[in-house]
Parts: C-alpha cells; structure tokens; sequence
C-alpha cells in the first residue's frame, strides 16, 4: 500500500503502515523492552489482526520483528486479541492472550518463548492444551483481554478478564497453581452496574508514597491499587484508586473516586485500550495507551497508517491518595536538540506571543504560568459536572476572567489553523475549580467529522500555588499534554493542512482579563529516533 507520510507522527511509535490498536503485553526481558500490539499486516483498517514485535532499549528507539503471536491452531484461528505478559519465577515470560476459534467465540490461551536463549524472544510457542480459559459460565462474544497475573498469599496466580453480564461490566477473576488449569472464582474481582463490556482491565499495586513503582506481585500494609478498564461504551479508559481485599480476593474502590463512566480517566482526550507494566530496570511502573486516527475514516485507508501510541509514561499515586500521576519516561529527553527559552514574560489580558526560533511541529513544549491574582475568575456553577461540555461551551475563543491562557500548537503563521492547549480558573463556593482543555475546533482547514474538545479538571489549589504548569508534547498529528505535573492530561490528533513542517507555529496566548506570567518557557525541537525501521 502507498504511505502518505506527511502528517505521520516523529517520534511516537508506530508501525510503518497499516492498522495498529492496542498495546498487548508490555514487558522487559534482560535488559531489552519490549512491546507487542494489535497489528492489521493487510492494510489501514482494522482486521486480520496478529500481535506485531518490536524490541528496544529505552522504549523511545524501537526495532521490529516479526509478528510473534498469529492465527495458526484451532484455538485462535479467527483472531489473536489483546492480553499481557507475565514474568514467571526464574525470569520466565508467559503471554495470555484472547484467542478467537472457528465458532467465534473468545478464548485464553497462553504462549511462551521457544528459546529463552534468544535475547530478542522472537518466537513464541501456543501449547496445544490451549484454550487454558475456556468461556464457560459467560458471554463468548464478550470475554476478553487477560491482565498481567498476579500471585496471591496461598501461591496461586490470578488473572483478570474483561467481560459483562447483560449490561454490567465485569472483571472476571480466575485462579491457577501452573498457569495451564485456571479456575473461575465465584466473585468477579470486580463489576459495576450499566457500564457495558469491560476490555482491556488493568490491575495494579501503587506505593502509598513516591514514584517507584511495584511488581504486580507485591503485597505490603497500606498498598494502594488501581483499577482501569476500557468502557467500550464511550470508548475511554476510566480509574479508580482502591484497596485489594485479599481475603475476599475482590478490589474495592476508595469512595474518592466515582465508579463509573464519569469516573477518572487516565487521560481525558484520544487515548484507549491502555496498559501498565513493571519496569524492574527503573522499578517504575509504565503506561502505554493506544491514540486513534480521528480523521474521515477514508483517509485512513489512502494514508496507508492508522494509530500510533502515545509517549509512554510513568505513573504513581498522588500524594493526596485520590488519583495518579503521569509523566512521559525520562529516555524522551534523549530525543530534545534545538531549544527556545523565555522567562519572565507578562501575556497581558487579550494578548499573545510567538515562540521562535525552532521548528515546532516535532517539539517538546514546558511552560510555567504564574497566576498572581484571581480576582476576576469567573463563579463556577455546580452543574457544570462534565469537563469536556463545559470546554465545549468556553473554548479558547470565549473571553473569560482568569483564562483561557496557554498555548496555540500546530498554527499557521495567520493562525487560520491551531490547536488551543489551555487552562481556565473558576471560583467556586470557597475554592477554585482549574479546568484544563484541548480546543482543537480550528486544528484544520478541511471539515473533519470528529474534532470535540477534551478536558478534565485539574485538582490543585491554585489559590495557593498561584501557578501552573503545562508540558505538551507536539508531533505532527498529536499534542499530548500534562496539567500541573501530570495531574491531568490529554491526548488529541489533529490533521493540519497549513501548519506542517517549518510551516507550524507555536504560540503562548492570554484570552482572560487577568494578566498572566510566563515565569519559564522552554521548547525543544525533537528529533526522530529509529521507529520500526521506517
Ligand atoms: C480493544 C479491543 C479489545 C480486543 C482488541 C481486538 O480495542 O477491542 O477488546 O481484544 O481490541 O483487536
């Protein structure tokens, strides 16, 4: 198929044509990372999928191999769906994965490496007692994406799988002593009522304090969890933070945060199907998650690619417990040459400035905005519970009094194209309420089907810090941004047609009332590093 590269993203990974959806199986193996996904070898659209290979060593420059899981055995002969990784006692590597048989109906199956000599793992063996789960009990058209196994107190592994029953989503648990004969337990690990299928569940021990991250395995005293599914619904990852009663073998969400599809999202804009693994190299815990074209789905096909994955990130527990944090892996700042630096510059109310000097359409943008007065923020109605409406109402265009400020990405030098990246303040009954968007409704000249505006709060006490900052990363097609040190953040794919290339602007825009400060800019150019060997 012929590629259309000219909007392809830099430096995010991506296959060099065709189809990719989800992140499967993420791991690190002797010193090499590796990453497996949904793969379509025939073309742009989704179908005929296999679990594409790639290797790296710092999960920025990626090497592809050949596709390590594919239909082949009776057991996955329509289809090698999402599942995980799991590394065995001894440093032994397992995949569970969600096969599709001739009757259509889901499956788990495992696979394991042929040669564990071989440092990239390149094959990969499915046993021929597979199917090890077999949908028994439950819906066969909805019954898929294992997580990561983790091993309980009395030395069984238990692995979750995304599921529903009617329309209650449901994390199905299973238990096995051998990894080969699984066991339904008779509680889900976890469900939630009117939220549909559950795919892609992800469940995972975060420290109480601190960015280290921990083994899926780990148990301790005051262990806080996570627990993520992919709402097939509205197709957004959403979170809670809770705790795991090992005794019941069930999670139980804080009351912090809400149950359902209102609930946390990793990421308030494109960003689906995400997955967490243990780095022990790093001891840190990492998010992959999968961004979507959202361009006229003809263009996917004459683009010849479709979908890319977002920067992967570390990922802790706040220190208020209630939500996590995300921040790109450090190895990204490998990629940063070139640099533009601004500080103490004041955006007066209605102005705006350009930042100069480098090209920004492949840039890595960190801005600290100061915020010395929040007198005229506008007043907050308590209505106005859903972040992406209220953004939808005040875009960047809408005047406001502390806000809209930030950045304009991806514009063209008359600014007929750009994307808003911005924050707004309110003054709700006795605190302020930061609401953080992605206005991308003048990203593109060409009327494209689907352009919403994203966003999510922001929960820091502005009042106090009296500042924010704001880190996005800009890539042809994408702008992924961080809020307030990774607090909040947002994924969007744009399409210019004048701002591509050394045609793309950068700008730091104020459309309050309130003056603002740029404190500290700093921009870098990123360079693109090996990427599948495109
Ligand atoms: C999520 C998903 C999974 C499934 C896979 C198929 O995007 O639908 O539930 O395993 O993609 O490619």
């Amino acid at each position: 198929p012929v590629v259309n590269s000219s909007l392809k993203t830099g430096y995010h990974f991506q296959p060099p044509r065709n189809w990719m959806n989800d992140p499967n199986g993420p791991m690190y193996y002797n010193g090499i990372y590796h990453l497996f996904y949904q793969y379509n070898p025939k073309g742009a659209v989704w179908g005929n999928i296999v679990w594409a290979h790639s290797i790296s060593t710092d999960m920025i420059n990626w090497i592809p191999l050949e596709p390590a899981i594919y239909p082949s055995k009776p057991f996955d002969i329509n289809g090698t769906w999402s599942g995980s990784a799991t590394i065995h006692p001894g440093n032994k590597p397992a995949i569970m994965y969600t096969g599709i048989d001739g009757a259509g109906r889901q499956l788990q199956n495992v696979a394991f490496p042929k040669d564990l000599s071989d440092p990239y793992l390149r094959e990969w063996t499915k046993p021929d007692y597979n199917p090890v789960i077999f949908p028994s009990g439950v819906n066969a058209s909805a019954f898929r994406d294992p997580t990561t196994a983790w091993l309980g107190p009395d030395g069984h592994w238990r692995v979750t799988v995304g599921s529903k029953r009617s329309k209650r989503g449901m994390a199905y648990l299973y238990r096995s002593r051998d990894f080969v004969r699984w066991t339904k337990a008779k509680h889900p690990l976890h469900s939630s009522k009117d939220t549909g299928m559950w795919e892609c569940p992800d469940f995972f021990p975060v420290a109480p304090a601190g960015k280290l991250g921990l083994d899926t395995s780990a148990r301790g005293k005051g262990l806080k969890y996570v627990f993520k599914v992919s709402l097939d619904l509205t197709r957004f990852d959403y979170y809670t933070v809770g705790r795991y009663d090992l005794a019941r073998d069930r999670y139980v969400p804080d009351n912090t945060s809400p149950d359902n599809n209102t609930g946390l999202r990793f990421d308030y804009g494109n960003f689906y199907a995400s997955k967490t693994f243990f780095d022990p190299a790093k001891q840190r815990r990492i998010l992959w998650g999968w961004s979507n074209e959202s361009d006229i789905a003809q263009n996917e096909t004459t683009k010849g690619w479709a979908g890319i994955q977002a920067i992967p990130r570390i990922l802790w527990l706040d220190s208020n417990q209630r939500q996590v944090v995300q921040w790109p892996i450090e190895e990204l700042e490998s990629l940063r040459t070139k640099q533009a630096y601004i500080h103490d510059k004041l955006v007066k109310s209605g102005h705006y400035f350009e930042v100069k000097g480098i090209q920004t359409s492949q840039a890595d943008v960190e801005v600290t905005f100061d915020v010395s007065s929040l007198e005229k923020a506008e007043s907050f109605n308590h209505t106005w519970t859903d972040p992406q409406k209220l953004c939808g109402l005040k875009d960047a265009e809408v005047r406001g009094g502390v806000g809209p400020f930030g950045l304009l990405v991806l514009a063209s030098a008359k600014m007929e194209e750009k994307t808003a990246v911005f924050f707004r303040v309110f003054k709700a009954q006795n605190k302020h309420v930061v609401l953080m968007c992605h206005d991308p409704k003048r990203s593109s000249l060409v009327p494209r089907v689907y352009e919403p505006t994203f966003a999510g709060f922001v929960d820091i006490d502005i009042a106090n810090t009296k500042r924010i900052s704001l880190r996005s990363l800009i890539d042809n097609s994408v702008v992924e941004s961080f809020g307030a040190g990774g607090k909040t953040c947002i994924t969007s794919r744009v399409y210019p047609t004048l701002a591509v290339g050394p045609d793309a602007h950068l700008f730091v825009f104020n459309n309050g009332l309130e003056d603002i400060k740029v404190s500290e800019l700093k921009a870098w150019e990123i360079r693109r590093p090996l990427m599948n060997g495109d």
